[in-house]
């Protein structure tokens, strides 16, 4: 393989602006405090950020509501804070990934305002506008995602219009030209500007089905699983035309050199990889989160990492993910321990990772008293569990009253254990959380067979994982125990010596021989011929 781009050999780190740095006091992240840290990610050893919205928005959704794709709300800052931010980054050798929100706007943006003022309005067809059911009822059964019909009643127009996630959230027709003209406008705005991608909101959405069609039942459906799940959506996103769509948006992107595109994108395997597009001329990375979905089942992720493997296009560049702003924590879904294991796998798969603020110092559920919540699906859905906030709470960076975030009262709580589980202390402790990121980041950048080596599953038993990763002369072996026992591991190939690389328990105690390896319960393992 040519030398990799940046985006292949580069380690992205998501953060949720919000909940980064507050600068100013009002207890919510900031431009500037995202400017002060970059030091820490610069020290932590990520490639590249990935900001969510920093967008002008009636925050219905914490900013994935639109109301101006090309400016930035006064919570965050200004356009000021955002170049001086970008300038410190780029000065780091750090990217800036912008989210980019096309699938809907807030109904707080101008161009809804004016699509809702008449039917004759020129912006009328920019938005999703149906008559009623013969019945008077809304147009088909498409629900929103976050629970109830997708579609709203507007009385002084007579029609519906269509909003796959909120009512205050309409989506966008894709279908006419001058939206699309107008959003890769939006795009050429911020890449003008210095900004290294995007990663593209629910970009699998973009497209509905043309004649409208109901979609249907899901016969897995069980009356307390969120509304979304009743219907299959099948006729409601995932269209074959989304993908011209893309290449189009792809082609603006690259107008300027050494960009990129990610793709948010929820589908079974072989619906997910047909994102790459023909050609390649789609996303450069569909965000792969079969990590997240999965079972910690050392049998399930050995059978899906090599399926992906084999799935994916020619040339096409893997990627991997644990973790986001909708998803429940790593370290509540498998426990404190394994997430040392997960973060190893994760770093040592062939593919670009991305990682999720705060799982670095181990972030568990952080739980919201009734009284804080902010997510509008836990509003909407209560106590099914799908609230979002406990893993968008504010980074821990010292033991102090405000974690080092704020000097104001945080907009969500911190985690009980705050004092300890911070930056300053933990980098301190050796043995930590966030020494194994450290460490394992380093590795990633200085060793060829883990930044763009070849990957090779090898037969493991039980709750065991091994892979191999190799470079020309750089040959590596990662062992990884899912399982809570101890696990003697048989080794590949002839006997012959090893050398302990690194270990997610950051000793030395590992037992290696010429022919196996004793890993210890919730034990990853390096190691290398030698
Ligand atoms: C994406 C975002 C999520 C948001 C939704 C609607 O899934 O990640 O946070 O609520 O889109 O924009
Ligand atoms: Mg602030």
């Amino acid at each position: 393989m040519s030398e990799p781009l940046w985006w292949q050999s580069g380690v992205v780190y998501q953060i949720y602006p919000r909940s980064f740095q507050d600068s100013d006091g009002d207890g919510i992240g900031d431009l500037a405090g995202i400017r002060a840290r970059l030091d820490y990610l610069h020290w932590l050893g990520a490639d590249a950020i990935w900001i969510s919205p920093i967008y002008p928005s009636p925050m219905a959704d914490t900013g994935y509501d639109v109301a101006d794709y090309c400016a930035i709300d006064p919570v965050f800052g200004s356009l000021d804070d955002f170049d001086a931010m970008l300038a410190r980054a780029h000065d780091l050798g750090l990217r800036v990934i912008l989210d980019f929100v096309p699938n809907h706007t807030s109904d707080q943006h101008p161009w809804f305002r004016e699509s809702r003022s008449s039917r004759h309005n020129p912006k009328r067809d920019w938005y999703i506008w149906r008559d009623p059911a013969p019945d008077g009822g809304a147009p088909n059964n498409w629900r929103s995602n976050f629970g109830g019909s997708g579609w709203q009643w507007d009385e002084p127009t007579g029609q519906y219009y269509y909003h796959a996630f909120l009512k205050e959230q309409p989506d966008l027709n894709w279908r006419n030209p001058a939206v699309r003209a107008a959003m890769y406008d939006v795009l050429r705005f911020w890449l003008g500007r210095g900004v290294d991608g995007f990663r593209v909101d629910v970009i699998w959405h973009l497209i509905k089905d043309d004649e409208f069609r109901d979609n249907p039942a899901n016969p897995d459906y069980r009356p307390d699983d969120p509304d979304i799940r009743e219907f299959l959506q099948v006729w409601s996103c995932d269209r074959p035309e989304v993908h011209a769509v893309i290449a189009e948006m792809r082609e603006v992107i690259d107008e300027y050199a050494d960009r990129m595109l990610i793709g948010e994108i929820y589908l079974p395997l072989e619906r997910l990889v047909t994102y790459y597009g023909e050609n390649l001329a789609g996303a450069h990375l569909p965000f792969n989160f079969q990590l997240i979905e999965s079972d910690w089942n050392a049998r399930r992720i050995h059978r899906m990492i090599r399926e992906y493997e084999a799935a994916l296009p020619a040339g096409g560049w893997p990627n991997w993910v644990l973790g986001n702003h909708d998803q429940p924590r790593i370290a509540r879904r498998i426990g404190a321990d394994q997430a040392r294991v997960a973060a190893m796998l994760l770093l040592t798969l062939r593919g670009t990772p991305t990682l999720y603020y705060g799982d670095e110092i181990g972030l568990e559920r952080v739980p919201i008293p009734p009284d804080r919540v902010h997510d509008p699906w836990e509003k909407n859905e209560p106590g099914l569990g799908v609230g979002r906030d406990p893993s968008r709470t504010p980074m821990q960076w010292e033991a102090a009253d405000g974690a080092g975030f704020t000097t104001g009262r945080p907009w969500l709580p911190f985690s009980g254990d705050h004092r300890e589980r911070n930056v300053a202390v933990m980098r301190q402790d050796p043995g930590s959380m966030l020494s194994l990121y450290r460490r394992l980041l380093d590795l990633r950048r200085s060793r060829a067979a883990l930044t763009a080596g070849s990957y090779r599953t090898l037969e493991a038993e039980g709750h065991t994982l091994l892979f191999e990763r190799h470079d020309g002369d750089d040959e590596l072996i990662v062992a990884l125990n899912l399982g809570r026992e101890p696990h003697r591991l048989a080794l590949p190939g002839e006997p012959r010596p090893w050398k302990l690389v690194l270990s997610t328990h950051l000793d030395e105690a590992t037992r290696i021989e010429r022919h196996q390896v004793d890993l210890r319960p919730n034990e990853g393992v390096i190691l290398q011929p030698g």
